[in-house]
């Protein structure tokens, strides 16, 4: 009791913002240390619970963001709980007000130690003379007992030698209740290491091996920042993780939530903004296809089994639960199997495989394929062509297969399987059963199985032979359904006016069904559409490679009488603008399903310009080639005027302005000038559209002058823009959601097409809670009597963009 007392008085008079607690002082409730630099803080906090807790938080950072906490199991439950040195023990304990532990550092050996607060924000045991920083042999660290969060420089996983393990429990609940939750992201060592997390005993997520760049199964690890670099040490002594940062200025934590979501936040511009985050989608959960099943987060369903496999349970599966997994179509014979070779794969489970890191792959493929026992095997490190040899025995489990940046895996299987395979060697492995059952009724008796054949055809214009001279070297054999003539002209009765749909630029679209009861949507494009067969196929070539959830799918083509047919799926609920225009329907479109389009339409888009095999320009988009399925999901369509571009090529010029007035960003529409920025434009153009529910062609306020674009910017800059929410959406939106929205569709239909963000930014921007997001500048086209290029604009192609909005082809006088 004296010395309590004594303390009191003491710490009083020193200054609260050393970062140093010695063996004379006591920190209570009320006080802090201040790392050195002023970065970080410990001291208590209370929690929802009124408990107190002494943690490390960011100084000057509010929402106050914790990023340790010493006592969460064990809250002190009054403000008179103090921090203090163990008598002759060398340890600091966290006493509450009756004397009893909460919590101690446990260390006993220590003459004359010093807690210390570093601006890494470790919290360290030392002696007092040893004076350095970059000490690590520290009596005792707080980066050895992390909480829920990894600071860069800590580490996560094993020290073999002590066989201690340090990984993430999530709070109870994140920012409220920092008592340990349900939640663990944890490297497992066994095999080739790897991270898990899980939900008590139960895996949630597997990141995959450690490839020497990234984990296998987080495709985008090594692109999202240069500011960034993480390290992943295995040897026989250790196995962790860990991240740090080139810049130091920079701010970045990673986090297990109290939702069991492993996020990455940097601190930019006084927000924390989320990177990246796992689980991301479907595939992300732990076997969602079962073992020997892949899945592919663009393709709908999920699930498909490898080549040479199929459903375990087919019942089951149909009902698009894959994770009975698939079984072998041919039994192995072991000296005579040969390999599959997978590509952009995110590896199987490898708690359970050998691992040889010295051997080359055609060693392991020798030692895989003499043991009979040996499913698959793969290259460790992805760097450099490859090194070290994987081995699997037994099932392969939990596989992903990427649009890119996955990795080769070699499976074994019976030669006869390999054979059958052999036609399509290069096109995706994976059989895809909701394809083939889609397909499958369609092909029945009805369709002939087309082979469209590669060959190389001069340039003339428009895409297709863009796609041969760009990729043609690449392109194999692809297959897809024939279907005739008679059964499409059957299905859509004669192509009659009652079942047409509408009319774009390159001919009309009509409803079918199929004698099975499908129903499709053909496109007859019409003879003076400009397109050659050799083109024709090449279109079809490649909007049947583009396969993502928000594009709309090909089913198949017909090439019969001068007659060039595209043959896709029917959406129920039929264009956005059918919806968004219309007095009686738009209020199907509350603001959850809007923000969902506009997420859905960005997420499709940034697989054109990045994620698929090309860089693919749109130049067509608006409401109208946007189509909506049953769940009202966007699904991006008509493909007759995109461009192919190189990968790395960015910007084209065209005298031949194809596209749509008042979607047009102003570089194209005036100097046809196109890019990746001009699909942004439109894109921006629309999500103005669904936030305000008008027509950017049409709207015309009080003094008539302004554009949707240019009445959007003049709220915006008055700060009323939420006034222009659409009134059917009603009353159930978040007013930040909703702004946040208006923001990035100003950004994107800024004048200067530099200014404008990249899908990529975009799709990040839309899926972050609270982004950081630069002001936005005066869009293009805002004020109509100043349209430097009026004349551009001729009779007839206000005729063309009237009624159904018929894309227009303007012939640039030039
Ligand atoms: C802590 O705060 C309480 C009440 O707010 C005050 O009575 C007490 O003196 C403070 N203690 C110190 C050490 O500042
Ligand atoms: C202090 O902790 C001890 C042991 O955990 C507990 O029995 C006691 O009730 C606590 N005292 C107060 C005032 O919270
Ligand atoms: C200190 O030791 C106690 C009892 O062995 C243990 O429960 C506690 O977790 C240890 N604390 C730390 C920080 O290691
Ligand atoms: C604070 O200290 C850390 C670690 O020494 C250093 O990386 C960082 O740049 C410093 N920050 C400031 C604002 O001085
Ligand atoms: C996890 O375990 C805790 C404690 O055993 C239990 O309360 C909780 O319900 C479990 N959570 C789940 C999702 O099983
Ligand atoms: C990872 O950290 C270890 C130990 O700190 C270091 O030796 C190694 O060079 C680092 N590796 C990379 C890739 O930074
Ligand atoms: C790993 O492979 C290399 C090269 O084949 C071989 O020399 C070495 O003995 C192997 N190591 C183990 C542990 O099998
Ligand atoms: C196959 O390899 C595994 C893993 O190294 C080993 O346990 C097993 O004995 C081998 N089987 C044969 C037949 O060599």
């Amino acid at each position: 009791m004296i010395t309590i007392f004594f303390f009191f008085f003491i710490i009083i008079t020193p200054s609260t913002s050393s970062d140093t607690l010695t063996t004379t002082r006591i920190l209570t409730t009320n006080q802090t240390l201040f790392s050195q630099n002023q970065t970080f803080i410990l001291g208590f906090f209370r929690a929802s619970n009124t408990n107190y807790y002494l943690g490390i938080w960011y100084n000057n950072i509010i929402p106050q963001t914790i990023v340790w906490v010493a006592n969460r199991d064990n809250p002190i439950d009054n403000s008179k709980g103090y921090l203090k040195m163990g008598h002759n023990t060398g340890n600091f304990l966290l006493l509450n007000s009756s004397g009893n532990p909460a919590w101690s550092s446990n260390q006993t050996n220590a003459k004359n130690p010093i807690l210390k607060l570093l601006d890494t924000g470790n919290l360290v045991l030392q002696d007092s003379s040893d004076k350095t920083d970059e000490n690590s042999n520290y009596l005792w660290q707080s980066f050895d007992y992390p909480t829920d969060a990894l600071l860069p420089g800590m580490k996560m996983g094993w020290n073999l030698d002590t066989r201690t393990d340090k990984y993430l429990t999530s709070w109870k609940v994140t920012g409220e209740d920092p008592s340990s939750g349900d939640y663990t992201m944890k490297i497992d060592y066994h095999g080739l290491p790897e991270g898990f997390i899980r939900r008590n005993q139960t895996i949630i997520y597997r990141t995959g091996p450690w490839n020497g760049v990234r984990f296998s199964g987080v495709p985008n690890m090594k692109d999202d920042t240069n500011d960034l670099k993480y390290n992943f040490t295995y040897d026989d002594h250790a196995v962790w993780f860990s991240f740090s940062l080139t810049n130091p200025s920079l701010l970045s934590r990673i986090v297990l939530n109290s939702d069991g979501e492993y996020q990455r936040y940097m601190w930019i511009q006084g927000r924390w903004n989320k990177f990246s985050y796992a689980p991301a989608h479907e595939c992300d959960y732990y076997r969602e296809c079962g073992s020997y099943g892949v899945c592919d987060s663009n393709a709908s369903p999920v699930c498909s089994c490898m080549h040479g496999f199929s459903p375990e349970n087919r019942e089951a599966w149909n009902l698009r639960d894959g994770s009975d997994g698939c079984a072998r179509n041919t039994g192995l014979d072991c000296p005579n199997d040969r390999f599959l070779h997978l590509q952009n794969m995110k590896l199987p489970e490898t708690t359970r495989v050998f691992v040889n890191k010295s051997m080359r792959l055609d060693e392991c493929e020798g030692l895989c394929k003499r043991n009979c026992s040996c499913t698959a095997y793969a290259n460790i490190d992805i760097r450099d062509g490859g090194s070290g040899c994987v081995m699997w025995i037994g099932q392969l489990v939990d596989m992903i297969v990427f649009p890119t940046n996955g990795q080769d895996l070699y499976v074994r299987l019976a030669a006869a399987d390999i054979e059958s395979s052999s036609s399509n060697k290069n096109h995706t492995v994976v059989q895809g059963v909701g394809i083939t059952l889609s397909v499958l009724v369609l092909v029945l008796g009805l369709v002939a199985l087309c082979y469209i054949r590669k060959k190389r055809q001069q340039r003339s214009r428009g895409l297709m032979n863009e796609v041969v001279s760009s990729s043609g070297r690449n392109m194999d054999d692809l297959e897809l359904p024939l279907f005739d003539f008679d059964t499409l002209t059957m299905a859509t009765n004669n192509f009659s006016q009652d079942n047409k749909l509408g009319e774009g630029g390159f001919g009309s679209v009509y409803k079918g069904t199929l004698i099975e009861g499908q129903e499709i949507a053909v496109k007859r494009l019409s003879e003076d559409s400009g397109q050659g067969i050799e083109e024709f196929k090449n279109e079809v070539k490649l909007i049947a490679k583009l396969q993502h959830r928000n594009l709309v799918r090909l089913l198949g083509c017909c090439i019969e009488k001068d007659e060039k047919m595209l043959v896709y799926e029917y959406m129920e609920n039929r264009s956005l603008d059918s919806i968004l225009f219309d007095k009686s329907r738009r209020a199907l479109l509350d603001w959850e399903r809007r923000f969902n389009i506009i997420y859905g339409i960005a997420r499709g888009l940034l697989y054109l310009h990045q994620d698929s095999r090309f860089r693919i320009i749109h130049r067509d988009l608006k409401t109208s080639n946007i189509l909506l399925d049953n769940d009202m999901n966007p699904k991006i369509s008509d493909f007759g005027m995109a461009r192919i571009f190189e990968k790395d090529q960015t910007q084209a010029k065209t005298l031949r302005i194809v596209g749509t007035y008042g979607y047009m960003s102003p570089e194209y529409a005036m100097d046809g000038n196109f890019s990746i920025k001009s699909d942004v434009f439109s894109f921006g153009v629309m999500a103005l559209e669904i936030i305000t529910g008008k027509k950017n062609k049409e709207f015309y306020s009080d003094n008539d002058e302004l554009n949707l674009l240019g009445n959007v910017w003049r709220h915006w800059q008055e700060g009323t823009a939420l006034t222009l929410i659409d009134p059917s959406i009603g009353n159930s939106y978040t007013e930040s959601e909703v702004v946040k929205c208006i923001h990035i569709g100003l950004l994107c239909v800024q004048e200067r097409a530099e200014d404008r963000p990249t899908i990529s930014s975009v799709v990040l921007m839309l899926s972050s809670e609270a982004p950081s997001m630069p002001k936005p500048k005066n869009p293009g086209f805002s004020v109509r009597q100043n349209h430097p290029n009026t004349r551009l604009f001729s009779s007839t192609q206000d005729e063309s963009w009237s009624v159904n909005q018929v894309s227009t082809t303007i012939f640039d006088p030039r």
